[in-house]
């Protein structure tokens, strides 16, 4: 019997979706002659049976597409909003499955789509995952597709930084995205030469960064930059956050103390305003003119670099492999050069933060850089 193998992309998108699809199609029909239904918009399009073959025709020309050709969302199958209300779509999922007589569903992302996908799982659907994300936070595996694009994106424009900074004798801050983790950050910023980076995994101390840039001025030294990860926060925040145990409840608090808006600082309200917030307290630390360039989605936009096209295409045709092997409730790891399956169950829960001993860290201070702490 031809294995009928499902998959669909969910939560953000990343360059490198398209060419991990294109490995996945084009291996499971063309080597192991299966065929392959892409489900539109995440988990979303699941639940409506809204579909799309993935054949030679569609699959030609996307291995340098940014985004995804099925389209994606956030939408759990658990908790989807079906008439304005949050409903528990499993069943329509599970029937859908069923209805389309697959053998497998791949769910391609991040840390909130394996989550989803492991639910899944428990009832019952043969699952496999693939790792994507350009905050590189999916545990067990080396590193995440969309990952090495951004870092690519975000190194440019810092290195673009440096002339203005420069040239007006300015502190230049430049957020990343990464959510709870500082890959972007740090890399990016290791990699321009910034400063300053600033990272969720070591909290900082404004005084310390002011401190920093004080000390470069007295060396002659009148501009810096500084590489902030949207997640970073300052030692109080932090302290408050641990208290709240959730990042998200520091906002109640925070109006609790009637401080201004401006001064909340993490990631669940809009991107930039801790970074906008930073940036104030500098130029008055400092007496050095601060502006700020938060680079958002760029970092998620445009054709994969090679490194993800590769990496796509390494986990897409090891997924379609494994499946052939009638191998499923795994995630596909990236381990060295190989493509291994890891047990779902051990990947999700978890985000996979920046050790502190990690070797990136370790050069970035030989140099000079400043963590802030
Ligand atoms: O997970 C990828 C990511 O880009 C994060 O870095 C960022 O915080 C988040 O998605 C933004 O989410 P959305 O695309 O829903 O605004």
């Amino acid at each position: 019997m031809t294995k009928q193998i499902g998959v669909l992309t969910a939560g953000g998108d990343s360059p490198g979706l398209n060419a991990v699809l294109r490995g996945i199609g084009k291996a499971a029909q063309e080597q192991f002659q299966m065929e392959v239904i892409g489900f539109r918009d995440g988990f979303r399009g699941l639940m409506e049976n809204r579909t799309i073959d993935l054949n030679e025709q569609t699959l030609s020309g996307i291995l340098t597409l940014g985004g995804t050709i099925l389209g994606t969302s956030r939408e759990k199958p658990h908790r989807m909003l079906v008439g304005g209300r949050p409903m528990d779509m499993t069943d329509a999922i599970v029937e859908n499955y069923r209805r389309n007589h697959l053998d497998v569903l791949i769910c391609i992302g991040g840390g909130g789509t394996q989550k989803n996908a492991y639910r899944l799982m428990q009832k019952g659907l043969n699952i496999v995952t693939l790792p994507k994300t350009i905050d590189n936070d999916v545990v067990l595996t080396d590193v995440s597709f969309g990952f090495d694009t951004a870092l690519g994106i975000a190194t440019e424009a810092i290195d673009r930084l440096h002339s203005t900074a420069h040239s007006h004798h300015r502190i230049i801050l430049v957020e990343t995205m990464g959510h709870r983790a500082g890959w972007l950050a740090l890399g990016a910023g290791l990699a321009s030469g910034a400063d300053v980076v600033l990272i969720p995994e070591i909290p900082y101390s404004i005084e310390k960064i002011a401190k920093a840039i004080r000390s470069r001025r007295r060396g002659g030294k009148h501009s810096s930059i500084v590489a902030v990860a949207e997640g970073a926060l300052s030692l109080d925040d932090a302290a408050a956050a641990e208290k709240a145990d959730k990042r998200k409840k520091i906002r109640r608090q925070k109006n609790e103390n009637g401080k201004s808006k401006d001064d909340l600082a993490f990631l669940e309200i809009a991107h930039g305003s801790n970074t906008l917030s930073l940036a104030r307290q500098l130029e008055e630390l400092t007496g050095l003119e601060s502006r700020v360039t938060i680079l958002g989605y760029l970092q998620r936009g445009g054709t994969p670099s090679a490194n993800d096209r590769i990496l796509a295409t390494r986990l897409g045709t090891a997924c379609a492999a494994k499946i052939q092997e009638g191998v499923y409730g795994v995630m596909l790891a990236a381990r060295g050069e190989k493509a291994e399956p890891v047990a779902l169950e051990e990947v999700v829960g978890k985000i996979k933060t920046v050790p502190l001993d990690h070797s990136w860290i370790e050069s970035a201070r030989r140099v000079g850089t400043s963590f802030g702490d």
